[in-house]
């Protein structure tokens, strides 16, 4: 069966995933690439509902390991539905967060530890890897920044609050990067990190050759 290429995006809260991503669904289809693009939490009928109870801020406060169980729960509904069969129908999934935000968010954010976060991924998610992990790492504050006013225009024009971990501290922040930096150095096959000062046009550019450099390979493989 052909098997198409399963793309992960991650980093802080406002590190510019959204924009990034885009852009690369645009040059993959410019290519004649068949590109599916989702995101997590949400991106099912049931993940949106879900995503609905994670981010909401005026919400009693999710219990951690609560709140660790619904990722999953909305991560094993995006598999099933959306990501597995775009894969195994040869497309190119280009997916905003996968298990290396519940590792960096709930496992060193939230303290519950990776190796927490590990084993509920190999029994839920049956280890899927992504093939490419794309890990933006702008600066830490500038990323925060944007996060924070973008959550407040969002809830001007909307009337919701989904900035649950928008609210939180720069503490909090601090250990969920520390831990991207981790996963990143234990998987340098895998995640590839874009780091510093770069405008949107230079990160683009950085994902294009990355991707590009992996499609030949999987032509290659194939
Ligand atoms: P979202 O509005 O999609 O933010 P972003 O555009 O920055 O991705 O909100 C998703 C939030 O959920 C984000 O703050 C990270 C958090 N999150 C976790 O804590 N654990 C997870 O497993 C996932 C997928 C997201």
């Amino acid at each position: 069966m052909p098997r198409g290429l399963f793309i992960t995006f991650e980093g802080l809260d406002g590190s510019g995933k959204t924009t990034q991503i885009k852009r690369l669904a645009a040059w993959l289809e410019g290519r004649g690439h068949p590109v599916v693009v989702t995101r997590q939490p949400g991106g099912t009928a049931a993940g949106d509902r879900m995503r609905a109870i994670l981010l909401d801020a005026q919400g009693a406060p999710l219990a951690p390991m609560a709140e660790m169980a619904l990722m999953f729960a909305d991560r094993a509904q995006a598999i099933a539905e959306v990501i597995r069969p775009a894969l195994e129908a040869g497309k190119i999934v280009l997916c905003d967060r996968f298990t290396d935000s519940t590792e960096a968010y709930q496992g060193g954010g939230r303290g519950l530890e990776s190796a927490t976060v590990l084993e509920l991924h190999r029994l839920i998610c049956a280890d899927m890897q992504p093939d490419l992990t794309l890990l933006l790492m702008p600066n830490f504050e500038a990323s925060l920044a944007r996060a924070r006013r973008r959550n407040t225009r969002a809830q001007e024009r909307t009337g919701k609050n989904e900035g649950r971990f928008e609210a939180e501290q720069d503490a909090f922040y601090r250990r969920v990067w520390e831990k991207y930096r981790e996963i990143a150095a234990r998987e340098p096959q895998r995640v590839v990190r874009i780091e510093g000062d770069l405008n949107i046009e230079e990160v683009h550019e950085q994902i294009v050759e990355t991707v590009a450099e992996r499609l030949l390979l999987t032509v290659k493989e194939g």
